[in-house]
């Protein structure tokens, strides 16, 4: 072994560089070839071919002194240090060892080459050596043999040779392991994704033989359940524990999103499992130890199932379906007259979907009675319940107007009914809005014995219920309700030397019967309506002696105030109707005159035109600034005296009746004093100013 060593040393330097290509081919021929080689030689070829190759080496021609052993020259073959053959001699001699024609192959990608020559008898050594090829040679790694280290095949199952190299592949059911040389058993493993599949562990039903590690994940659609059925040959080794069996070191283990992981082993198949999950996972466990012959099972999915939604009182769920299962939708419609009620709160429309975990997305409304709410109020009036309650659906309300201050427009019985579009209906179409007008000329009590206000007397409380006091710049006058804003008065109470009075100064008291209790709450004037033709800035012409006031807030009618009716159309005054005069002015009591603070009243007679009009001529012939007497006026009175309306009832009201109603026929005007014989009261013939009348409280 030193001697190869030292050849080495002397040889290797002329040798290809190691990072050079190597060869796939090439000649060797001993030095001088042909020519006989020189003696004293040792010299070394170190071939060398790619990985994965073997070297072939095929002699043309061998010619070496022939010696026993090829003891003095030769050429060696070496693979690293084992001698593959020592070659010397010719081919037709018997002597030697020659190669012969059989090439020679080196177990690995290399080969040395030695040749030796010993110093004998160089005269007549005409030997001339050998000349060789060599080329690369495809290895078949695969059918070499199992190395001796133990460390077992190349590859454990398959074995592909191929130019320069090989690969390992692994049989059906197995697989190539990261070494790239053993086979583990496959687990057929991975997702399942379809509806349906079948599954079982590596070598089923006969237990595999090395310790297997699987894992499968069944993995459907969201809203689908997978159910694994396994079937009845089932074994998975367990071990007996002082707990019961026990899955220790085999097992197969069942994992879904929500559950505990289930360990399955023994003898006895788990027959149906019912995961309640879209997504399982099974991983099986083997060690090298026991015996596991494993297990095999179909798996199916269905659609998750939501429970049945049930009812709705007064309402109802659609569609009706004996299951439901997921993204199935549900419908809640309430019945007429009432809602869908979510939490309190009122919805437009309710659906609910089933969802994948196999509950409703959302809880079952409740349909609750529909209300209309409070029905508009009655202005002087009100409502009662017909039937119904608290204004629900179909309630039914009729409307009243406070009797007897007020009646309904029309007269008609106004009865709404809470229908389903959660408005008040009226029985009629007529009737849209009730309104309550204010009864007029129909105080509670009568005067049942008339007297008079010069001669008359005290009107008892609630009989003369329109009358009104004025105080206008501290002056008396008389007026009348005629609206709950609206009162008559005589013109010449509103104007002060041809000037209508400012609003401000009047004030307006109503409701009672004595001055001194009325003064306290006065009634304010909104506005001041002189009739416009009125013109009488000397006290001479009281024609056209009308105005009306209005007030700044309306008036609520009771007992104590009530309106008197305007004229009606064709309202007539014959001649010896009695009238009803009041007012709070200049009263005589023993022979003397006082302004009476109390409501006093007179009933008069009307009086003939004429017989009126020649009265007043008469008197002119005797008095100065007498005014004279027009159509818009007429009088009232009696021929004998002792019975006026006097100064301070000015304004106030002359009312007749007709049908049980006072109407307001006449104002108290003017006169020549106060029920002296032969004289009469002159008051404005309302009847004549309808249309000014309207159109003032119209425009105002
Ligand atoms: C489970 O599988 C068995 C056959 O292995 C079958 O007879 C049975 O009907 C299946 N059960 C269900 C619920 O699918
Ligand atoms: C009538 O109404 C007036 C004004 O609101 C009030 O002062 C008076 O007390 C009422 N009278 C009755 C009898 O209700
Ligand atoms: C005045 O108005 C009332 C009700 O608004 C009506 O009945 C009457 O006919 C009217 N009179 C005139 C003269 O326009």
């Amino acid at each position: 072994m030193p001697y190869i060593k030292f050849l080495c040393v002397s040889v290797c330097e002329s040798w290809p560089l190691p990072d050079t290509e190597p060869l796939m081919h090439g000649v060797v021929q001993s030095p001088q070839y042909p020519q006989p080689y020189p003696p004293n030689l040792q010299e070394q070829w170190d071939l060398s071919v790619p990985e994965g190759y073997q070297i072939r080496l095929t002699f043309t021609h061998l010619d070496i002194e022939a010696s026993a052993g090829c003891y003095y020259d030769a050429l060696t073959v070496l693979y690293d240090t084992n001698i593959l053959g020592k070659f010397c001699g010719h081919e037709n001699l018997a002597d030697g060892h020659h190669p012969g024609n059989q090439p020679i192959l080196s177990p690995g990608n290399r080969l040395t080459l030695m040749f030796q020559s010993d110093d004998n008898n160089p005269e007549r050594h005409q030997n001339v050596g050998f000349s060789a090829q060599y080329q690369a040679i495809d290895m078949d790694e695969c059918s070499a043999p199992e190395p001796e280290d133990g460390s077992g095949p190349l590859c454990s199952q398959i074995c592909f040779n191929t130019l320069g190299s090989y690969l390992c592949s692994c049989h059906h059911g197995y697989e190539l392991r990261a070494d790239q040389r053993s086979c583990v058993l496959s687990c057929g493993g991975g997702i399942f994704d379809e509806t349906e599949g079948h599954l079982f562990s590596p070598g089923y039903p006969n237990p595999p033989h090395h310790a297997v590690s699987c894992q499968y994940i069944i993995s459907v659609e969201s809203g689908f359940t997978v159910v694994l059925n396994f079937t009845d040959n089932f074994h998975i080794e367990s071990m007996d524990t002082e707990q019961g069996p026990n899955c220790l070191h085999h097992w197969l283990q069942v994992t879904t999103s929500d559950r505990e992981p289930m360990k399955l082993c023994g003898g006895k198949s788990p027959g149906l499992i019912v995961t309640n999950s879209n997504t399982v996972r099974l991983d099986y466990h083997t060690d090298n130890e026991g015996l596991s012959k494993g297990w095999s099972l179909d798996y199916s999915t269905y659609r998750v199932k939501c429970p049945l939604p049930g009812n709705v009182a007064k309402g109802r769920v659609t569609p009706i379906l004996t299951e439901y299962f997921y993204r199935d939708y549900i419908y809640v419609r309430c019945d007429q007259g009432y809602k869908l009620m979510m939490g309190g709160q009122e919805v437009e429309g309710f659906s609910t979907m089933c969802q994948s975990s196999g509950q409703w997305h959302l809880p079952l409304p409740e349909c609750h009675i529909i209300d209309c709410g409070e029905p508009e109020p009655l202005l002087n009036g009100g409502l009662t319940f017909l039937s119904g309650f608290q204004y629900q659906y179909r309630s039914v309300v009729q409307y009243h107007c406070n009797e007897p201050f007020y009646s309904l427009l029309g007269g008609i019985t106004v009865v709404f009914t809470c229908e389903a579009d959660r408005k008040w209906r009226s029985n009629s179409d007529i009737v849209v809005s009730p309104t309550c007008i204010p009864v007029c000329g129909q105080p509670t009590k009568l005067i049942s014995a008339y007297q008079r206000i010069i001669g008359g007397s005290h009107a008892p409380e609630d009989t003369i219920p329109w009358q009104v006091l004025l105080n206008i710049d501290g002056g008396r006058g008389g007026g009348m309700v005629i609206g709950d804003r609206w009162i008559m008065t005589a013109a010449h109470n509103v104007m002060n030397k041809g000037n209508q009075v400012s609003e401000e100064t009047v004030r307006i008291y109503m409701g009672l019967t004595d001055v001194k209790t009325q003064l306290d709450s006065p009634v304010y004037a909104a506005s001041v309506h002189v009739h416009p033709e009125y013109n009488n800035p000397i006290n001479v012409d009281y024609n056209h002696d009308i105005a009306l006031i209005k007030l700044q807030d309306p008036i609520t009618f009771n007992s104590s105030i009530m309106p008197i009716c305007l004229p009606a159309e064709g309202a007539t005054y014959i001649t010896g109707v009695m009238g009803l005069v009041s007012g709070f002015g200049v009263t005589e009591t023993g022979g003397r005159r006082i302004l009476t603070n109390k409501m006093n009243y007179v009933q008069l007679p009307v009086v003939e035109q004429e017989t009126c009009s020649k009265s007043i001529t008469s008197l002119k012939k005797t008095r100065d600034n007498v005014p004279s007497l027009s159509n818009n006026m007429f009088c009232a009175g009696v021929p004998e005296g002792g019975q006026d309306s006097c100064q301070g009832d000015s304004g106030g009201p002359y009312a007749l009746r007709d049908n049980g109603r006072f109407w307001a026929a006449g104002i108290v005007s003017w006169g020549v004093d106060c029920g002296k014989q032969g004289t009469y009261g002159v008051y404005t013939r309302v009847t004549n100013y309808m249309d000014w009348i309207n159109k003032t409280m119209q425009e105002n």
